[in-house]
C-alpha cells in the first residue's frame, strides 16, 4: 500500500509545454521515410508529409521540434537545402550511416512539417563548420521581413512571408561532434555567432529570458551527462563583460543525457533484457533528476532569477541497433520499459519546472525512442507515444506540490530505484492531472490519495500495463495501449491499484 498526498492549493510554477518537445535529424530514417515521403509518393501526404505521422504527432500534441540536428547540424549547410529541388547539392551523411543525403527536405520543408504539426519552431545552428556570415544570413533568410538579399531568395523560392523561428540552437554538442571545443572557446565563439543572430523587428530591446515569446531565443550548447566543468566553463565566459540586461546573451542551455543500460560501447538490446537490466535501466533514467540539481546548481549561481532554461534537447534510451538494420540509423523498437523511462523523466522534468524549460526526445521517429516507427506505408505507435499522449495534459499546467510514499527497490545495490514515480498539475480547464508509474518488475501497488485544496467529485483513469518486454510490431501493432482503469473516490480519498511496470494517469474533476 502507498499513500500519495497531493495540495492542489500549492501552486509549484508552470510546466512549459515545450518540456514536451521532440527533436528530429538528418539521420537514418527519421526525417526521410518517416515524416517526409515527398510529394510524389504512393504513401498518402500532404506537401510530402505522411498524413498517418502528422495525425498521430497532432495528438500527442507535439509543441516544439528541433531540427536538423544533432551532430548533423554542425556540418549543414542550410543553402544547400533550398530552392529547386533537382538543383539541390547531393551529399554525404558522414555521421549517420554514410548514405546518399539529397536534401530534399530543407528549410521549406520543416517549416511546412512545423505548420501542419501547429507546433513551434527550434533550428540548431551550425557553429562547428559554418560561418557567422552563414549563420547569420540563414536567420535574415527565414525571419527578415523587407528588403534584404536573403529576404528577396526566400520570396523568389515561393515564400515571400517571413516565417517565426521560436528557439535557436548555436551550435550542438560543441564539446564533441560540434568541433572538439574547450568549454571556454566554445563560449567565445558562442558570443561571437549570436551578435549576428539578429532579432529583426525590434527584439534586441527586448528583455531577456526564455519566456519571452516575442525573441528568438537563443540556446548555448550545454554538458554531456555530469560534465559540470562545461556548465561552469560556458556560463563564466558568458557572463564576464556582459552587460547585466543582457545575461549572458543567452535564454537557454542545453544538456543531453542519454540511458544506456550496459554503457556506451554495449548499450543492450532494446527488447531483450531481464529484471536486472530493467531496474538499472530506470536507475539509469532516475539519475536524470541528479543531473538537473547539479546542472541547476550551477545556473543558479549566475542567473538566481531563472531566466535561462536549462533545455534537455536530447534525451531517452539508447540501445543496441535492430538485428540486420544499418548500425548509423539507430532503429531500435520500444517496449514497455521505455514507456517507464519516458514516464519517471516526463514526472522528473515537471517537478523541476522552474529551471526546464524545454526538453527534447530523441528522436521523433525511427530513431532512439521514438514515439512512431514505421515500415513502408505502414506506422505503429510506441509505448512512449502512449505516455506522452497521457502526460499530454500537463502542457502549460500548473504544477502542484505532491509526495508519494515509496520503497527502495531493485536487485543491484547501485541500481536501486523508488518504486513509484510522480507528478500533479492543475491544467487550463481547473482539473487534476495526475501521472504515475510503478517501476517495479514484480509487485502491484494499492495507492490511496489524499487531496487538499480541491473537492473532488469525478475522477477517471487511463493505464498503460503489459508485460516489461511488452512491445507493439508491425504484424501485432495493439499489444500495448492505454486502457480504461478503476478509480474509487470516497470521503474525499482517491483510491486505485497499479499494476507492475505500469503507467497511469488519472484526470480528476470538481
Ligand atoms: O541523437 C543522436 C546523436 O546523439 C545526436 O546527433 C548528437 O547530438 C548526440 O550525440
Amino acid at each position: 500500500m502507498a499513500t500519495y498526498y497531493i495540495n492542489a492549493g500549492q501552486k509549484m510554477g508552470k510546466i512549459n509545454k515545450e518540456i514536451y518537445g521532440h527533436f528530429s535529424e538528418h539521420l537514418g530514417r527519421c526525417i526521410y521515410e518517416g515524416m517526409y515521403v515527398g510529394e510524389n509518393s504512393d504513401i498518402p501526404n500532404v506537401n510530402g508529409m505522411r498524413t498517418d505521422v502528422v495525425e498521430a504527432l497532432k495528438e500527442i500534441r507535439v509543441p516544439v521540434l528541433r531540427w536538423p540536428g544533432g551532430c548533423f547540424a554542425d556540418e549543414y549547410h542550410w543553402k544547400d537545402g533550398i530552392g529547386p529541388k533537382e538543383n539541390r547539392k547531393k551529399m554525404i551523411n558522414t555521421h549517420w550511416g554514410g548514405v546518399v543525403e539529397d536534401n530534399s527536405f530543407g528549410t521549406h520543408e520543416y517549416m511546412e512539417l512545423c505548420r501542419q504539426l501547429g507546433c513551434e519552431t527550434y533550428v540548431n545552428g551550425n557553429l562547428g563548420s559554418g560561418t557567422v556570415q552563414e549563420m547569420s544570413e540563414w536567420i535574415e533568410y527565414m525571419t527578415f521581413d523587407g528588403v534584404s538579399p536573403m529576404a528577396d531568395l526566400r520570396a523568389k523560392n515561393g515564400h515571400p512571408e517571413p516565417w517565426k523561428v521560436d528557439f535557436f540552437g548555436v551550435g550542438n554538442e560543441n564539446w564533441g561532434c560540434g568541433g572538439n571545443m574547450t568549454p571556454e572557446f566554445y563560449a567565445n565563439e558562442y558570443r561571437r555567432y549570436q551578435t549576428y543572430v539578429r532579432q529583426y523587428g525590434g527584439g534586441e530591446e527586448k528583455e531577456r529570458s526564455i519566456d519571452n515569446p516575442e525573441l528568438i531565443r537563443k540556446i548555448a550548447c550545454g554538458a554531456n551527462v555530469a560534465d559540470t566543468e562545461w556548465t561552469q566553463g560556458v556560463l563564466k565566459t558568458l557572463f564576464r563583460h556582459c552587460e547585466p540586461q543582457f545575461h549572458g546573451n543567452a535564454d537557454g542551455l542545453s544538456l543531453h543525457y542519454y540511458v544506456h543500460p550496459e554503457g556506451w560501447e554495449i548499450k543492450g538490446s532494446a527488447t531483450d533484457f531481464d529484471e536486472k537490466v530493467w531496474y538499472k535501466t530506470l536507475a539509469k533514467a532516475q539519475y536524470m533528476d541528479d543531473l538537473i540539481r547539479m546542472h541547476g546548481a550551477i545556473m543558479d549561481e549566475y542567473d538566481p532569477e531563472k531566466k535561462i532554461g536549462m533545455i534537455v534537447d536530447e534525451w531517452g534510451t539508447w540501445f543496441t541497433v535492430e538485428p540486420g538494420t544499418n548500425p548509423g540509423f539507430l532503429y531500435q523498437q520500444n517496449t514497455m520499459r521505455d514507456a517507464l523511462v519516458a514516464c519517471i523523466t516526463l514526472n522528473i522534468f515537471n517537478k523541476h519546472c522552474d529551471r526546464v524549460k524545454m526538453a527534447c526526445l530523441a528522436q521523433i521517429v525511427n530513431v532512439l525512442q521514438s514515439v512512431l516507427l514505421t515500415e513502408g506505408e505502414q506506422m505503429i505507435k510506441t509505448p512512449t507515444w502512449y505516455v506522452f499522449r497521457m502526460f499530454r495534459e500537463h502542457q502549460d499546467a500548473q504544477l502542484v506540490n505532491s509526495h508519494i510514499e515509496t520503497e527502495t527497490i531493485g536487485e543491484e545495490e547501485q541500481y536501486m530505484v523508488p518504486s513509484l514515480s510522480e507528478s500533479a498539475s492543475i491544467d487550463k480547464d481547473g482539473r487534476l492531472q495526475i501521472t504515475i508509474g510503478n517501476l517495479s518488475a514484480d509487485k502491484d501497488y494499492p495507492v490511496d490519495t489524499h487531496i487538499a485544496g480541491f473537492a473532488a467529485k469525478k475522477a477517471s483513469a487511463q493505464i498503460l500495463a503489459g508485460q516489461m518486454r511488452d512491445m507493439n510490431t508491425f504484424d501485432e501493432p495493439d499489444t500495448v495501449m492505454t486502457r480504461e482503469h478503476e478509480v474509487k473516490l470516497q470521503d474525499g480519498v482517491l483510491s486505485f491499484t497499479l499494476p507492475a511496470h505500469s503507467v497511469i494517469k488519472i484526470t480528476v474533476e470538481q
